[in-house]
């Protein structure tokens, strides 16, 4: 079966690109990476993507507008079916946005739809929250927000800082994105009245509480 065809849009870092890549390397796995594009040219997620011999452009976002057209014309050239955001810093145009309508998708470290936009460690830290963790979602023009395909949940530790919380969340980061990846290409995603539907979707069957109750015995759910 035809591979989904992805391009990858990063501003930086590019673990979330490392991450997706390397599901990609297993020939099992039902989408390739196509094309990175970087609105910076030293962001070293370029450098992963030359490791991997995967197509890469650097497309400047002075002006949105010209950043959107020529993005959507590299990613037209190269075939591609998806856009997943990786760690892209900047706001895209609207038309944009709207051309690529539930075929680009995102990962934002918070349970949306809490702490949307920038420092979201920072603002579960300041809130208090007990858990917080990562969402991939459809892109909408509004920040941060669309329907929600999948969610991780990582505990606050008493004492984190913005850096080890960060620190937690990426590492489910990383094992969440292949997992929405693949579930579209798989063709098993649809987004409907707003909200995803996923076929043969599981949640898990346990709860957890933070503080852990030390004196109880561990519980299941009762099932459905
Ligand atoms: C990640 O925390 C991602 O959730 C957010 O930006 C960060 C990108 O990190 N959107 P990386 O470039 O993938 O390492």
């Amino acid at each position: 079966m035809a591979r989904l065809r992805v391009g990858v849009l990063i501003s930086g870092r590019g673990s979330n690109l490392q991450a997706l890549i390397k599901a990609c390397g297993d020939p099992a796995y039902p989408a390739e990476i196509a094309l990175v594009i970087s609105n910076r040219p030293a962001a070293p997620g370029l450098r992963l993507a030359d490791t991997a011999e995967i197509r890469a452009a650097v497309v400047p976002h002075f002006d949105r507008d010209a950043f959107a057209a020529e993005a959507d014309k590299l990613l037209h050239e190269q075939g591609i079916e998806l856009v997943c955001l990786a760690g892209f810093m900047r706001l895209l145009a609207p038309s944009f946005v709207e051309a690529w309508r539930d075929r680009m998708v995102n990962i934002h470290p918070s349970l949306l739809p809490a702490f949307r936009g920038l420092h979201a460690q920072r603002q579960a830290l300041a809130a208090g929250v007990r858990f917080s963790g990562c969402t991939v979602h459809f892109v909408r023009p509004e920040l941060d927000c669309g329907p929600i395909i999948a969610q991780a949940v990582v505990p606050v530790h008493p004492g984190d800082d913005e850096e080890r919380l960060a620190a937690r969340i990426l590492v489910v980061e990383h094992r969440l994105y292949p997992l929405a990846l693949r579930l579209i290409a798989e063709g098993r995603v649809r987004v409907i009245a707003n909200q995803v539907e996923i076929d043969g979707w599981q949640a898990p069957e346990i709860a957890v509480l933070s503080p852990q109750d030390t004196s109880a015995r561990p519980f299941a759910l009762p099932s459905a």
